[in-house]
């Protein structure tokens, strides 16, 4: 059986009865592919882990708690077998070939009829590999080959350029916090397919010399056109090069809907009649703390965190934050361009309750080489910045989860 190739077929199981025996380790890493097929699955097993119980209990399959019986194969499509007990795989194996039932089996692969393939997923292919015979079976090699393969398409080191459907238009991307590596896959993948990029000052700036040549990567902060009119101009741009037929990334630092003034872009854009895509990014404002080992909840500490900006001080008459209702909370304050004004902020928050012993950290430059962090207390903050000269962008974090981390100073 195994001196020619496998013939590789892609099995559409939609609604299709499909057996399952066994229901270990090996079932559970093929079920939810099964289910993700859209399979009607039985699955046939007197125990299972945990996490197939609970694909049971959501009703992805109907689970019969016996072992496996002559008879079980009959009217299906497919069948996977996976006991523990070789007989009784021999015996499944043998009532799937009498019945025409393409099955696989974990524990022989050469008694099988089909072979699973190594499989991954990337912008709606499935990339599938298989090995050719299965007496040289080395799964870790095809596993590694699926691998290189869909983390270069993800990452956009193998380019497939779409002939069918690549859109022009603007995607939103929210590029994290700075560290390349926190940059999403569909952010990445996007980035890798654009003729245009769009940047900010923050962000993952070390993308960016990845680019290939060919691709214009247009400064916003650089944009010819007065400070106040920099959102305007940036909105142009955008619009210009997506009617131009461009693909457009517009790339922020953190999350466009996080202080990144995203739906200003995206109304601006849908006014034009043009198409954009919105790609979340992991925000400053959870991931910088985290980073500096500071989490901004946690069990029996806090049991909430507040997001705010400062970049208007509390006395200002333009604030809109109510700092007063800030300072009664018990769990986290994050404060995201807060550096120049965390003095009046602390003051503020002391006048209104809140202890000037209360652990605070400021984190400049999070995931990025140049990381550091102050500790300091709400008491403290304003002296903190100008002795340890902290610059923007920094995120600044009040309250005791300061403090659980293993190494608070490190
Ligand atoms: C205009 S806001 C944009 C926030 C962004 N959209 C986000 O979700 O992270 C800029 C502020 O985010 C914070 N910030 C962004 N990246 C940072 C980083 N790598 N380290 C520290 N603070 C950062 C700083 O408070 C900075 O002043």
């Amino acid at each position: 059986m195994a001196e020619h190739p496998a013939y590789p077929v892609g099995l559409r199981l939609t609604g299709r009865r499909v057996v399952v025996l066994g229901g270990g380790e090996v079932a559970q890493r093929r079920l939810p592919a099964l289910i993700a097929a859209g399979a009607d699955i039985t699955l046939v097993s007197p125990e299972v882990t945990p996490s197939v119980e609970a694909m049971a209990d959501a009703g992805e399959l109907t689970w019969e708690r016996r072992p496996y019986a002559d008879g079980d194969l009959t009217d299906i499509w497919y069948a996977l077998i996976a006991t523990s007990d070789h007989d009784a795989n021999t015996r499944a194996s043998a009532e799937a070939e009498r019945n025409r039932v393409w099955c696989v089996r974990s524990d022989d692969a050469d008694e099988a009829t089909a072979w699973t393939p190594a499989t991954g997923h990337s912008e709606g292919v499935t990339v599938a590999v298989l090995t050719t015979d299965a007496k040289g079976r080395d799964p870790r090699h095809t596993a590694a080959i699926r691998d290189a393969v869909v983390e270069g398409l993800r990452d956009g080191t193998l380019v497939a350029p779409h002939h069918r459907t690549r859109t022009p238009g603007v995607a939103l991307v929210g590029g994290g916090p700075g560290d390349p590596d926190l940059i999403t896959v569909r952010g990445r993948r996007l980035l890798a397919a654009a003729d245009v990029v769009i940047t900010d000052h923050l962000g993952p700036r070390d993308l960016l010399t990845e680019l290939p040549p060919n691709v214009e990567v247009i400064d916003a902060a650089k944009l010819p056109y007065g400070r106040f009119m920099a959102q305007e101009a940036i909105n142009n741009a955008l619009i210009e090069h997506a009617k131009q037929g461009k693909s457009v990334v517009r790339l922020k630092g953190g999350d466009p809907f996080v202080y990144g003034r995203g739906m200003e872009e995206v109304q601006a854009l849908a006014e034009a009649g043009i198409a954009c895509t919105v790609v979340p990014g992991i925000s400053s404002s959870i991931s910088v703390p985290g980073a500096a080992g500071i989490p901004v909840t946690h069990r029996g500490v806090a049991h909430e965190f507040t997001v705010v900006s400062g970049h208007i001080a509390p006395d200002d008459e333009r604030s809109l934050v109510d700092w007063p209702s800030l300072a009664k909370l018990t769990g986290t304050l994050v404060i995201l361009m807060g550096v120049a004004t965390i003095a009046k902020v602390a003051e503020t928050l002391i006048a209104h309750g809140k202890s000037p012993d209360t652990p605070l950290a400021l984190i400049q430059e999070g995931t990025t080489a140049a990381q550091r962090r102050v500790d300091a207390t709400l008491a403290t903050a304003g002296e903190a910045v100008l002795t340890h000269e902290v610059k923007p962008p920094a995120v600044i974090v009040i309250g005791e989860v300061v403090n659980v981390g293993p190494n608070p100073s490190a």
